[in-house]
């Protein structure tokens, strides 16, 4: 049983006011909030250890340059990937795909076809096309029905020898389907495609098993799961890693550098040039740390009462409208009230304290799939609860009157 009124005092922020009245919280698909816990880690690495890393014999960089391989070191564990140095940190889900885009620069030729989801945040389909736009490569899609599902049968009649990488989120950010990326893994990897998954919306709720998954990259953001923006993971099987070239030069992904010729350092720091985010990748560790132990398992089973009490709750109202209704979806919720723009809904519930997202959601391609220029979208995390979806759907009927 998850304890909820105990773990909202981990969060300060829960405690404020917004326009007078107390904050609702439920545009943690675009961020999650932040626990004592983590900020405390961050306010300890600035107070007592902030150093550059892998550079210094002094104390304080030796300090630091243990806390984030340590990092490193849990999230490997947690997504059971099979080394350490197949973690990359990055700034975040968006810079870990673009390092992969990036290195299949060098691998894809012309007549070579990639495949994306009709599911696709933006940052998992621009990346992609500037991809073949570099090399003549060939974008597919796989189509999706009106539940927000992915139409599976599709995928086997785009994939043929001709592909090479499938990309795919493990959790759409505008309608929280659930997608079966293991039966998406299996079928690419039948014809020799490799397969990145985009984990920003799935890592706050389920925990990966890279291995079991058998995925070749796997992507998040730590804001996303309790930790700081800034700071991301690029999970790669060592085999993938070894064959891309970096994405940036500079310092620290080097082995050794003359006028002549660079050669390159091993995994991970071959793709983590510059000083890294040191503090978020320790932070980020710590929310990992967070999340483990209040369980993952607690929280899927708490976050899907909160969606089934809210979907419930919204279907009772007039000119409601649900998108996103496959049996698999986490706790998010995208509507739209008739003939009223998401926008004034959205202003109106900010007026209340409410904090939703209105918009596309960086997601167009689903919008245009529905004709529709945005939608509201509520999503909830562990730490919301009943009785402030009860407040919501107050403020949304209230709303409505307002804008009827
Ligand atoms: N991708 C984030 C969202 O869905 C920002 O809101």
């Amino acid at each position: 049983m998850l304890d909820v009124q105990k773990i909202r005092k981990d969060f300060p922020i829960l405690n404020r006011k917004v326009n007078g009245k107390p904050l609702i919280y439920f545009d943690n698909a675009a961020t999650s909030q932040t626990p004592q816990q983590v900020i405390d880690v961050i306010v300890d690495y600035y107070s007592n250890y902030n150093a550059n890393i892998h550079r210094g014999v002094h104390a304080l960089s030796q300090e630091a340059t243990d806390a984030y391989e340590q990092a490193r070191q849990k999230i490997q564990t947690h997504v059971n990937a099979k080394h350490a140095h197949e973690i990359i940190f990055t700034s975040g889900t968006t810079h870990g795909i673009n390092l992969v885009a990036n290195g299949f620069s060098s691998l894809l030729k012309e007549g070579d076809e990639v495949i994306v989801s009709a599911l696709e945040h933006h940052s998992n389909i621009v990346p992609w096309q500037m991809l073949c736009e570099r090399t003549g490569a060939t974008l597919k899609i796989i189509p999706m029905d009106d539940n927000g599902d992915l139409i599976l049968s599709e995928l086997d009649t785009l994939l043929n020898e001709n592909t090479k990488l499938v990309f795919v989120n493990h959790i759409s950010n505008a309608l929280g389907t659930i997608n079966p990326i293991e039966d998406i893994i299996d079928k690419a990897h039948n014809v020799g495609a490799a397969v990145l998954v985009d984990g920003a919306q799935s890592c706050p709720h389920l925990k990966p098993d890279v291995q079991s998954l058998n995925v070749d990259f796997y992507v998040c953001s730590a804001h996303k799961v309790c930790g700081p923006t800034g700071i991301g993971m690029l999970y790669g099987k060592e085999e993938w890693l070894n064959k891309l070239p970096p994405y940036q030069g500079g310092g620290e992904m080097i082995a050794e550098v003359t006028f002549e010729k660079t050669t390159y350092a091993g995994l991970p720091h071959k793709f983590e040039a510059g000083t890294p985010n040191v503090c978020g990748g320790i932070a980020f560790g710590a929310a990992i740390d967070y999340m483990n132990a209040i369980g993952f398992e607690t929280i899927a089973q708490y976050e899907h009462e909160l969606l089934e009490y809210a979907t419930h709750q919204l279907q009772q109202i007039e000119g409601v409208k649900i998108y996103g209704t496959a049996k698999k979806k986490t706790s998010v919720i995208s509507f739209n009230v008739a003939n009223i723009h998401p926008y004034d809904i959205g202003t109106i519930l900010d007026k209340m304290g409410i904090a939703v997202r209105t918009g596309h959601h960086c997601a167009q391609p689903i919008m245009d799939f529905y004709k529709i220029p945005g939608t509201i979208r509520a999503s909830f995390m562990f730490y919301n609860t009943k009785e402030e979806i009860d407040t919501f759907i107050t403020a949304l009927k209230k709303s409505i009157l307002m804008l009827s």
